[in-house]
């Protein structure tokens, strides 16, 4: 379901870390329906942590998955036919209140299920045992150029666990995640001290610091947790939301706090 790169073709990237920094990648992969569990695969069965395009793809197939036809779903198809009329080469990103008009909030709050919009899906969990672990799976940004590799699949950019500390995932513009290796720089953060929301929002000001003229352009959201179980969040612009389950309450989501307010 997820909109296609300018050329036409739905490209996968996708990341997995467990609790002893064992780590597994796939990027640019086509014509498989879910990267993860192709991710997961390169990590418990290769000595490597990344594999590409063809190879990762080839890699599916050998360990079972099942190739997809690759045929656009028709919201997908719809989406691309608007772009085409244009074909104005500027990949969209998600400032997730533009899409579904809700208020910025200075505290966190209960959404409406219908209220969420995210294009990558980044998880990352705590279990019984006390250890951590996390997943991010992405299409990217919609028509992008054909080839083009965001943060997802990168460890320390769009995921990073780290068992005596935390976890930390990432969605939105990709390239600005990657600049400063945004999710290690998270965990990095809860490391000093800092608590997971606190740590986040250091990362979102790194990108400030550094891109004061564009910052208004993009968004990055940034969610992470801690050992102890506490979990926060921070995004450049507001609208940026995660879900949150532990054994008592069954499942919320949660609006992050924002940079800019609308
Ligand atoms: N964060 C997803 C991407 O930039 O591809």
């Amino acid at each position: 379901g997820g909109n296609p790169d300018r050329d036409g073709f739905v490209t996968l990237d996708a990341c997995i870390m467990d609790e002893k920094y064992n780590c597994g990648s796939v990027a640019f992969l086509q014509k498989i329906k879910n990267p993860i569990s192709v991710a997961r695969k390169v990590m418990d069965m290769t000595p490597h942590v990344m594999l590409v395009g063809e190879g990762a793809y080839q890699f599916a197939l050998e360990n079972g998955f099942e190739a997809e036809s690759g045929n656009l779903s028709d919201d997908a198809k719809n989406e691309y036919q608007k772009w085409l009329r244009t074909s104005e080469y500027k990949p969209v990103m998600n400032i997730e209140h533009k899409q579904s008009g809700f208020q910025s909030q200075s505290a966190p709050a209960k959404l409406n299920s219908g209220e969420i919009n995210h294009d990558t899906m980044g998880i990352i969990a705590l279990d019984d045992h006390g250890d951590l672990s996390g997943s991010c799976t992405t299409s990217g940004m919609g028509f992008k150029m054909h080839g083009r590799v965001g943060d997802s699949p990168i460890i320390g950019g769009g995921l990073y666990v780290d068992n005596e500390i935390g976890a930390a995932t990432s969605s939105g513009q990709g390239e600005e995640v990657i600049r400063i290796c945004g999710t290690h720089l998270v965990v990095e953060m809860m490391r000093m001290g800092k608590n997971p929301e606190e740590a986040c929002k250091i990362a979102i000001e790194r990108l400030l610091k550094i891109n004061p003229e564009k910052a208004n352009e993009f968004q990055v959201g940034f969610l992470a947790l801690n050992k102890n179980g506490e979990h926060g969040a921070y995004s450049m612009h507001p609208g940026f939301t995660y879900s949150m389950t532990d054994n008592d309450s069954g499942g919320i989501v949660i609006k992050a706090n924002s940079h800019f307010s609308i």
